[in-house]
């Protein structure tokens, strides 16, 4: 087991064969879940790659049992996901993707915060006109993607879906915080059979092609670097769980994003 406390901020290990994660006694214990393969390959582009049962794995409701306080009083969850390194077909390992619905009585989306604990992980972003539009009528306004290195952040903005791709051949762990107050939906993104761009791989080289799916065709990705942003809590060099224990104030976008729209877009520079 590869011990990583020092870059997560409380006790931590994964075991980098199996993906398997250790919490210390400290911690609350989280539900979990996991992605099987079969309810992946409805967004995969192809449905009957063969692959291991489970995918990945999702921790919900974790962190030290002693700052439970503060999560409540900030409406705050705090969750980890662990990643396998698995091709399916010749897709690479990705997340379902999903969408955040709008904050209510606004016209403004939750937005959430990721960080990459171990591995490296590509972000997909995607912003439609309708999320729930068949194939037919689907029209993807922007598509942007990001390389996410071990202690870097990333912010996902306020009403873009996201999917997470680990291309590299070892696991992938990664932490979040996002509000407590909302459910993930799904939209259409199995009838459109997944994102807009798959990433396969070629001739031993990742390559990104368009979803065929999308009857109206799909925009240029945008490809963007992650930059720091102090004022949201966002620097290399501090775990994430930490930075909002410590300053739980700079995390307040989480629920009231439309406050911080200049800084969430400081995380991103698009190339
Ligand atoms: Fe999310």
């Amino acid at each position: 087991m590869l011990d990583l406390s020092g870059r997560a901020g409380y006790p931590l290990r994964i075991d980098e064969e199996t993906c398997g994660i250790a919490l210390g006694s400290e911690m609350r214990s989280p539900g979990y879940s996991t992605r099987d393969l079969q309810a992946l390959s409805k967004v995969l582009e192809d449905p009957d790659a063969d692959g291991p049962e489970i995918i990945y794995w999702m921790y919900r409701h974790t962190g030290r049992k002693i700052d439970a306080g503060l999560y409540e009083a900030h409406a705050l969850r705090y969750d980890l996901s662990s990643f396998r390194s698995v091709m399916l077909g010749r897709e690479y390992m990705k997340t379902s993707g999903h969408y955040h619905p709008n904050i209510a009585g606004t016209a403004v989306a939750y937005p959430e915060i990721y960080e990459v604990l171990y591995g490296e992980a590509l972000y997909v972003m995607q912003k439609m006109v309708d999320y729930g539009a068949s194939p037919e009528d689907a029209e993807v306004e922007d598509v942007i993607v990001a390389r996410v290195r071990a202690g870097q952040k990333i912010i996902m903005p306020p009403g873009y879906g996201h999917v997470t791709i680990n291309t590299l051949d070892t696991p992938m762990l990664m932490s979040n915080w996002v509000s407590g107050a909302f459910n993930s939906f799904y939209g259409s993104v199995e009838e459109c059979r997944g994102f807009a761009w798959y990433l396969v791989e070629e001739d031993g080289e990742p390559q990104w092609i368009a979803n065929p799916n999308y009857k109206r065709g799909v925009p240029e990705i945008r490809f963007a670097e992650v930059r720091e942003v102090p004022e949201l809590g966002v620097t290399w060099d501090t775990p994430m769980y930490s930075a909002c224990v410590q300053a739980p104030e700079k995390f307040e976008f989480v629920n009231d994003p439309a406050k911080y729209e200049a800084q969430i877009w400081a995380n991103l520079e698009i190339q």
